[in-house]
């Protein structure tokens, strides 16, 4: 069949398009609410461990207090890096730290002897591991490029407790632990979003679940996608002071540039996120005596509605918080992949448990008809 399409039929950006069914998560843009296997997150975000909805987004449904003790167990036992792959990190350049996280992947996949099976037991166990050690590799990468020596688990910890203790070489205060690991619940999974559908769309070729995951941190990876947050940050430190907001937005605004963490291709309103991802940057504001950050959001999420009609999404006030965190800026997207791994995991569980290649048409507005000029006949064309 060739890729015979009309220009009716194309949706730049896949805008509108049904790709598949899912049981995994309800992103409804109309309502702006997000359910993760039939839970509302407003539920979740106040109720449930980050390890509990990894089990629920995983199994379909929430875990026994003896399955989850014996899922908390595997996750704390697969933390650890083993030694190859701290040797391998070691010698990786520290520059971007996203693409140190896609690199480290790829290698722990290519490490993996079991790494091609894809049956729904090997893939749980990859997923497993992946969620574990995702948090011990950008904890490793900070303390690595800092020259700080590198600290093991601590097997006592939740998963955000011991990420928290494992990035600054102290315990976490309760509130900070919590409010990370209640980051993690809310972005732990988001239906069809870029970096999702890349997962899916590499292992629904029967490709291997680190290929998998690869895939989905690169697309991550985009400032349109989950750089936002770090770019968020990076926004509300170049405005500095809450008296200053007004201008920022006037001149961004006057040069055509966008406000990052607002605007979302499905939600029509806020971000059903946001208001848990402000109640914890604002706790975490009280805690850390240092308002400014807080107040600066909370000025331009105003300046910027009365501007332009924009609604905040979910980096907006994660980058804040993950600031308060005492997380360094340019880890804020890794921090991201942290949280989303049990979402990608249960994708591609999900692709594979009833696959069919992703392969969409597109429509040819390229020229035709031309023949081949050999090549010392060729003339160099003005461009
Ligand atoms: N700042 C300024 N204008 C915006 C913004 C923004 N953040 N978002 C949308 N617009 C405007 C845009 O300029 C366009 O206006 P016009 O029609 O006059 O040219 C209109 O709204 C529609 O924009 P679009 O880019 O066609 O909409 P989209 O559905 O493709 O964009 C988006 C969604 C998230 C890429 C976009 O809102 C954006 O660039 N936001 C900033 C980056 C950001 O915060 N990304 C995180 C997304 S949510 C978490 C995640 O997915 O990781």
């Amino acid at each position: 069949m060739s890729d015979a399409a009309t220009k009716e039929q194309v949706s730049k950006g896949l805008e509108g398009i049904v790709a598949s069914e899912t049981k995994i998560s309800d992103v409804d843009g109309v309502r702006c609410q997000l359910i993760y296997r039939g839970y509302s997150i407003d539920e979740l975000a106040d109720k449930a461990t980050f390890e509990e909805v990894c089990y629920l987004l995983l199994n379909g449904r929430l875990p026994t207090a003896s399955e989850l003790k014996t899922w908390n167990g595997d996750l704390v036992v697969q933390r650890a890096l083993d030694p190859s792959t701290l040797q391998i990190m070691q010698q990786l350049p520290f520059n971007d730290p996203m693409a140190y996280l896609r690199t480290v992947t790829s290698a722990i996949g290519l490490a993996d002897p079991d790494a091609e099976r894809i049956t729904p037991d090997a893939l749980t166990r990859h997923a497993i591991n992946m969620i574990a050690k995702t948090t011990t590799i950008v904890a490793t990468f900070e303390r690595l490029r800092k020259k700080k020596p590198m600290l093991g688990p601590k097997p006592h910890l939740g998963h955000a407790a011991n990420f928290l203790y494992m990035l600054h070489g102290e315990e976490p205060s309760p509130v900070a632990a919590k409010a990370l690991d209640c980051y993690f619940v809310l972005l732990a999974e988001h239906g069809f979003n870029a970096s999702t559908f890349a997962g899916r769309t590499t292992v629904a070729t029967q490709s291997d679940f680190y290929s998998g995951i690869t895939s989905a941190i690169g697309t991550l990876k985009g400032p349109l996608h989950g750089a936002a947050n770090t770019k968020a940050m990076e926004m509300l430190k170049e405005i500095g002071s809450p008296d200053r907001v007004q201008d920022y937005v006037q001149k961004t605004l006057s040069d055509h540039k966008r406000f990052m963490g607002f605007g979302h291709r499905v939600y029509k309103g806020e971000d059903p996120r946001a208001k848990h991802l402000k109640r914890l940057s604002q706790e975490m504001a009280a805690l850390k005596h240092e308002p400014v950050w807080f107040e600066i959001s909370e000025r331009l999420k105003e300046a910027v509605w009365s501007a332009k009609k924009l609604y905040i999404n979910v980096d907006f006030y994660s980058a804040s918080l993950l600031y308060y965190l005492g997380i360094p800026v340019d880890l804020f997207t890794t921090i991201f992949a942290c949280a989303r791994m049990p979402g990608w995991s249960a994708h591609i569980l999900e692709q594979l448990s009833d696959n069919r290649l992703i392969r969409p048409l597109a429509l040819y507005v390229g020229p035709r008809d031309l023949h081949f000029t050999p090549v010392e006949q060729r003339q160099a064309s003005a461009r």
